[in-house]
């Protein structure tokens, strides 16, 4: 007999009973629905032996930081740590254009990192009344995901790692032996958008699109720098914006703002420039196995593109994303 309250109970009940009344749970949240609801139980279920972590990789959306951690501190009252990867990310995708390398060095820096605070977190907490090993690790992973990942793993079809997946426990559980709790593994998303207003978590979390784990990095084709970020950023946050002034974000299963290193001519008062083409994706989706790209009103259109010109330098072209998937994919790499 399947109800969201019962599933409640009975999911913090497992989790207790798991993790027992010692051991530590780390927990990588990203802001997104997922990482959220799954921290949320976690905190339900543990209190402050529960440590969410935020990895700032560099690749997140304009204030994303922020916007988290009054999120997830002040509102949901969550025990939070931000660590500023900004840096050793960047650092690391340098000169990298290959999406799947982009995709492997972000997962492996992220465990780097998850590596050190869970050696960090024990080590806070040895002679307080939390003491005690850092044993599980939490991950928001969803239905679908398991069985993409599973589908995926043939040897020559490898098509994408999703890195919540696949790579990204597999290291952690050899080198710490650290377990996986993955409350969420049975659910599909709009369950866990239920399950979020259920928890407290405000609509605006709830109904979020899907942000990818290497973010920014595969909605830049080709090379990322920090400038070509900042632009992605800036035109992203434009585009989002107007798309929730008009009132159509909930209409859309996913929308962004790429960017193109290639760069076209434009016109700027009596001289030709080169800049930055950015490509504008929305998509609508049930399952983000396949999608169609939003029917959009072109008038809007036109004036996301003009603000993107006129207030993000370094752009001339602004173009709307109009494949399907198949072929196409939702992100760009
Ligand atoms: P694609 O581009 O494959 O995306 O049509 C389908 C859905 O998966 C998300 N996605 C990812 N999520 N790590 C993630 O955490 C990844 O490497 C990744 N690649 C794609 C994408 O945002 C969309 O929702």
């Amino acid at each position: 007999n399947w109800s969201m309250p019962n599933f409640i109970d009975k999911e913090i009940a497992r989790i207790r009973k798991l993790v027992g009344d010692k051991a530590q749970v780390l927990g990588a949240v990203s802001g997104g629905v997922d990482s959220t609801v799954a921290a949320q139980l976690m905190k339900t279920a543990i209190g402050d032996r529960f440590h969410a972590v935020l990895i700032n990789n560099g690749v997140m959306r304009l204030d994303e930081c922020t916007q988290v951690q009054q999120t997830l501190q002040q509102h949901l009252g969550i025990n939070l740590t931000i660590v500023d990867g900004s840096e050793l990310f960047l650092g690391r995708l340098k000169g990298v254009t290959e999406p799947e390398r982009k995709r492997k060095i972000i997962g492996e820096t992220f465990i780097d990192l998850f590596e050190e605070e869970a050696k960090r977190i024990e080590k806070e907490a040895e002679n307080t009344p939390n003491a005690g090993k850092v044993e599980w690790f939490l991950q928001g992973t969803l239905y679908p995901d398991v069985i993409e990942s599973l589908s995926f793993k043939g040897p020559s079809a490898t098509i994408k790692t999703h890195h919540n997946v696949g790579g990204l426990p597999a290291r952690m559980m050899n080198g710490q032996g650290l377990k996986l709790i993955e409350p969420l593994r049975e659910l599909f998303k709009d369950e866990v958008r239920d399950l979020g207003r259920q928890l407290g978590i405000h609509d605006d979390l709830v109904m979020r699109h899907p942000f990818p784990g290497p973010g920014i990095a595969i909605r830049i084709i080709g090379e990322v720098t920090p400038e070509r970020v900042e632009i992605a950023r800036k035109a992203d946050h434009i585009y989002i914006s107007m798309i929730k002034e008009a009132g159509i974000y909930n209409e859309m299963s996913q929308a962004y703002a790429g960017l193109d290193t290639s760069k076209a001519v434009g016109v700027m008062g009596d001289n030709r420039v080169y800049g930055y083409i950015i490509i504008l994706r929305a998509v609508t989706t049930t399952d983000f196995m396949t999608a169609e790209p939003y029917d959009f009103d072109h008038s809007l259109l036109k004036r996301i593109a003009t603000r993107i010109v006129n207030e993000v330098h370094g752009v001339s072209r602004v173009t709307y994303d109009i494949t399907s998937k198949p072929p196409g994919t939702i992100e760009l790499e």
